[in-house]
């Protein structure tokens, strides 16, 4: 009687050696928390291995909150002899390594065990231009990319002429491969002289990190190392499985991610996916049949100037900035008022509003709309049943919630995802509706969460053929309840 649920994230990891943390929808669904737990109480081993500084994560490091797009949370707990990789599969921008390595010798943070793939693709400064140039931009059906280069840089891995890190070793072959790829960007003039003097003093300062790391992994699980695997962007993204075109250029499902850092994805006993619900987001352009606003959204979404002070400062929202942070309640009533509004248009606003969903690498406003059961079915198939649940605190005060349990396409009814774009612009997702909920951010007990939401978990458990093993009710680690 009134006894807490003692069930804790500990529990999962029972006879665990391997855990991956992976997003199933288009990214930016918290699987920071989830990695940051794993790293700093539990694993000997934290990797990366797909995308590169695309990604974005704020680890708090002494108290000071920082931002690393390359390094992984895991970082923090060096000092403890723990190994930190970046994967053969990742891309990595050099002089952003260098920027984190100066972060950490700022806050006093020691890299001993820093682990740099000799196999990774590097992100030239010509794949920076070439990106910013041409797919940065969501104009006349642009992808909208980061502009970090990734795409270039995987583009020449796939075609056998990327400059992989050992290059970089290597004068004569480096200035031969850069040579060689001129003419594959002919508006650059490169001049591959200037482009290895100014890598080189990068070069230098990563070396000593420099490893095998493919076979730094087979050793660590033969002697028994924990390994924590930190996925990247997400599923939707990947560029197998993600909604083609509309993808980052690596494969960031589980398979892609364990492939990076040299392992099957069979050995990851504790795969997690993680789902944000009942809402979720996309940043960029490209089809999101759940979105709020539809088409209106994609584009305002896209169009420069919409931040999030902006956009606090049209709907009248009192914020105030704090040493360069905007701040403000997410649970002003103008918000509220705004979540439960009849214009879609206006909710997917208010959503965006009350769950900060503001890029945390790019600063763009994320598009946001109801947790498509569908595309979680789908996620279920490729990246395994167990689910992890973010975010459902930020809908406290909202009337009612929805899920898509189903597409209407045409005259017909379809429960199966496919990633073609004219078939996801097409259809119209079927929703359940739900009763709305208040504040949980302190439940920790499964029973004691509001009966509309259980209802809507079972159900979505149903349909997706999926595992709720853990729901997050808040951004602390203790915010959490473990079935
Ligand atoms: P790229 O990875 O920079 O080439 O971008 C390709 C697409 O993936 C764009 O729509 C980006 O907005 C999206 N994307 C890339 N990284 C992330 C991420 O970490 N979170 C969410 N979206 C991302």
């Amino acid at each position: 009687m009134g006894v807490e649920n003692k069930v804790g994230l500990d529990d999962l990891l029972k006879d665990v050696q391997t855990v991956a943390v992976i997003c199933n929808q288009w990214g930016d669904t918290g699987k920071g928390k989830f990695s940051d737990y794993f790293a700093s109480q539990w694993a000997d081993v934290t990797a990366r291995g797909t995308g590169g500084n695309n990604a974005g994560h704020t680890v708090v490091v002494k108290g000071k909150e920082k931002i690393f797009h390359l390094i992984p949370a895991g970082i923090s707990n060096d000092s403890n002899g723990q190994f930190t990789i970046l994967g053969n599969g990742m891309v990595i921008d050099l002089p952003v390594l260098s920027h984190e390595l100066d972060e950490l010798d700022s806050e006093g943070i020691t890299y001993n065990n820093l682990l740099i793939s000799k196999d990774a693709s590097v992100i030239m400064p010509y794949h920076v231009n070439r990106d910013k140039a041409r797919h940065q931009s969501q104009k006349g059906g642009g992808i909208g990319s980061t502009g970090r280069g990734i795409g270039p840089s995987y583009t020449d891995k796939v075609a056998r002429r990327g400059i992989i890190i050992e290059d970089l070793f290597d004068g004569d072959r480096l200035s031969r491969k850069i040579e060689k790829v001129r003419e594959v960007y002919p508006e650059q003039a490169i001049n591959a002289d200037e482009v290895i003097d100014s890598l080189m003093p990068f070069a230098d300062r990563i070396k000593p990190f420099v490893k095998d790391t493919v076979s730094e992994m087979h050793r660590f699980i033969r002697e028994g190392k924990k390994v924590l695997l930190e996925g990247a962007q997400g599923l939707l993204l990947s560029i197998e499985h993600g909604t083609y075109p509309y993808v980052t250029s690596s494969d960031c499902s589980l398979n892609g991610t364990a492939s990076g850092a040299g392992l099957s994805a069979k050995m990851i006993d504790l795969p997690l996916g993680i789902v944000k619900f009942p809402f979720m987001t996309r940043v960029g352009a490209g089809p999101f049949p759940t979105e709020l606003g539809g088409r209106a959204s994609e584009n305002y979404c896209a169009e420069d100037g919409h931040t999030k002070a902006d956009e606090l400062k049209h709907y009248g929202i009192p914020h105030q900035t704090v040493g360069g942070k905007i701040r403000y309640d997410g649970n002003d009533p103008k918000i509220i008022e705004m979540i439960n509004s009849e214009d879609e248009f206006i909710q997917g606003v208010g959503v965006r509003l009350t769950a900060g969903e503001y890029g945390a690498t790019t600063g763009r406003p994320r598009r946001t709309g109801w947790t498509d059961g569908v595309v979680t079915r789908y996620a279920v198939g490729i990246n395994g049943p167990l689910l992890v649940l973010t975010k459902p605190d930020s809908l406290a005060g909202a009337k009612e919630f929805r899920l898509a349990y189903g597409y209407k396409s045409g005259d017909q009814m379809v429960d199966t995802f496919s990633k073609s774009e004219g078939f996801l612009r097409s259809v119209t997702p079927q929703y359940q509706i739900y009763e709305g909920y208040g504040d949980i951010n302190g439940i920790r007990d499964y029973d004691k969460l509001p009966p509309s939401l259980k209802k809507a978990i079972g159900n979505f458990e149903s349909f997706t053929g999926g595992r709720v093993a853990v729901i997050s009710v808040g951004a602390d680690r203790e915010e959490t309840i473990v079935r």
